[in-house]
């Protein structure tokens, strides 16, 4: 029977002492033949064991190494040590596991994030991944928090679609034929009609045409899925399959929009400082050592805990497209020469361009609207002039893009006049059409990337390391 255990972050958090427990977790050290730091990941702080000298056999002792996974009875003691107000005087101890410490891979000293990423397995027993781990749970935790307290419906959408949601054709495709010789047609081309699905099919890049569609019933709507994305971007920003969190909001506009994505974001950085408190700090001074190292002009002007703090207590900036172009081409770095892209209006803003605008001019998030129509998606709402959309993307400091979103195109005529100039088959997308043809009503959502939302609550600077196991090109390790 194991469920008579009790959690070390509960024990840690009582003060109440004299009574028998059973704790298990595994060894982070032990010192003296004596001293055990056991964790079990409901906390970064360690539960001291101490076992009496002379209670255990050499042959036992020897056992208890770095890795190890132990079952102790005794009683709780108040401390003596610092740091700790409890500790465990043990009456019987059980290994559970072995571990061998010569072949053991996390030694108890500092590893590199890189080396851990290899190990990405084990790493989940570090102090620095238990954090991130901890606090990617309550972000998620938090998310169907936040928009079940508002009454939005939890929809599902398929992870295997036969639409290109974004248009952007970067889909890995879903194929039962056999790849090295598919069935062709007459011309030469793969006959996906003998496929699985009868047609050509792929995994999702976004929830959106069909979280619309679920709007267009409950009102409002939000999807948490894994989405995939096949762009050759070995960036510490991109993952090949990542998480997005998309609500979708009927008899909404723009303006909806973004003050619901700017309350959405504070509520769940003011979740993670309420309920991960200690994490929080774990990282924040991770992240203030990780700065010493860089030299002086690299460094980020905020901590981490700062920084969070700042994002609730400031609103979000909130310019145009254009305004921020403006402010790139009075820029001293664009008069010193110091972007790599060109900057006009109609670009794409790359990201050196996204993090002058929150890092150096204001220094906070800011929300970017009115982007051309020719380098945003085909849904997106046609502006008055005719030349841009009611797109917004939110730019956060250390990240850039954290979200992307919209109001939809809900006039039938205007988008379907915006799918032929992008070339966007209509007849495949008859179903989507529908909720144009059917009691249209004015519509708008966002997409929020949730690792990019871990790191910036976590500061770690690589989206690896705040998803379990990353997916990146050329890597599909565990
Ligand atoms: O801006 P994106 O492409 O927007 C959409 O997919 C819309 N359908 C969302 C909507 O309106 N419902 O992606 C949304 C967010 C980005 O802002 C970014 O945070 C994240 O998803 N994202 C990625 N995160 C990690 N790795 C990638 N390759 C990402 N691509 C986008
Ligand atoms: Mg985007």
């Amino acid at each position: 029977m194991f469920n008579n255990r009790v959690k070390v972050k509960d024990l840690l958090q009582s003060e109440q002492t004299g009574h028998e427990v059973t704790v298990m977790g595994w060894v982070r050290t032990f010192r003296n033949n004596q001293f055990v730091a056991l964790n079990d990941g409901s906390t970064n702080n360690n539960l001291q064991v101490v076992i009496e000298l002379g209670m255990l056999d050499e042959a036992t002792l020897k056992r208890i190494t770095t890795g190890a996974s132990l079952k102790v009875t005794g009683h709780v003691v108040a401390s003596l040590g610092k740091g700790q107000k409890v500790e465990i005087k043990a009456s019987a101890v059980e290994i559970l596991g072995d571990s061998d410490a010569e072949k053991y891979p996390l030694q108890p000293k500092k590893h590199s994030l890189e080396f851990l990423r290899e190990k990405a397995h084990l790493r989940f027993r570090t102090n620095t991944f238990g954090s991130v781990f901890r606090v990617r749970h309550a972000l998620a935790f938090a998310i169907h928090k936040f928009f079940n307290e508002k009454g939005f419906i939890y929809l599902h959408t398929p992870i295997i679609t036969s639409s290109d949601a974004e248009g952007a054709g970067e889909m890995f495709r879903v194929t039962t034929l056999p790849h090295d010789n598919p069935p062709r047609k007459e011309d030469g081309t793969i006959n996906y009609e003998e496929d699985f699905f009868g047609k050509s099919t792929n995994l999702t890049v976004s929830g959106q045409l069909e979280g619309e569609l679920g709007a267009m019933a409950f009102s409002e709507i939000y999807t948490f899925g894994p989405t995939f994305r096949a762009e050759n971007s070995n960036t510490t920003r991109h993952l090949a399959e990542f998480w997005m969190v998309e609500p979708e909001m009927a008899f909404c506009d723009i303006e909806d929009n973004m003050n619901l994505a700017e309350e959405f974001m504070q509520y769940l950085i003011r979740y993670a400082m309420d309920n991960n408190r200690d994490d929080i700090e774990f990282l924040d001074q991770r992240l203030a050592e990780e700065e010493k190292q860089k030299p002086q002009n690299e460094r980020q002007e905020f901590g981490l805990i700062e920084k969070l703090e700042f994002v609730l207590n400031n609103k979000f900036e909130r310019i145009t497209y254009t305004e921020a172009i403006n402010i790139l081409l009075e820029s001293p770095a664009y008069k010193k020469k110091k972007f790599k892209y060109e900057v006009k209006w109609g670009i794409d803003l790359q990201s050196e361009h996204e993090r002058y605008l929150v890092e150096k001019h204001f220094k906070k998030p800011v929300i970017v609207t009115g982007y051309p129509k020719d380098i945003k998606s085909f849904y997106m709402r046609l502006n008055d002039d005719g030349k841009t959309v009611a797109a917004m993307d939110i730019l956060a400091p250390g990240i850039g893009e954290i979200v992307g979103g919209s109001q939809r195109e809900e006039r039938l005529e205007k988008l379907e006049e915006r799918m032929r100039e992008m070339h966007i088959p209509a007849d495949e997308m008859s179903w989507y059409l529908d909720t144009r043809r059917f009691g249209t009503v004015p519509h708008a959502g966002f997409g929020l990337g949730f690792e990019r939302m871990v790191q910036f609550v976590t500061g770690m600077g690589n989206i690896r390391d705040v998803i379990p196991f990353a997916r990146t090109p050329k890597n599909c390790e565990f």
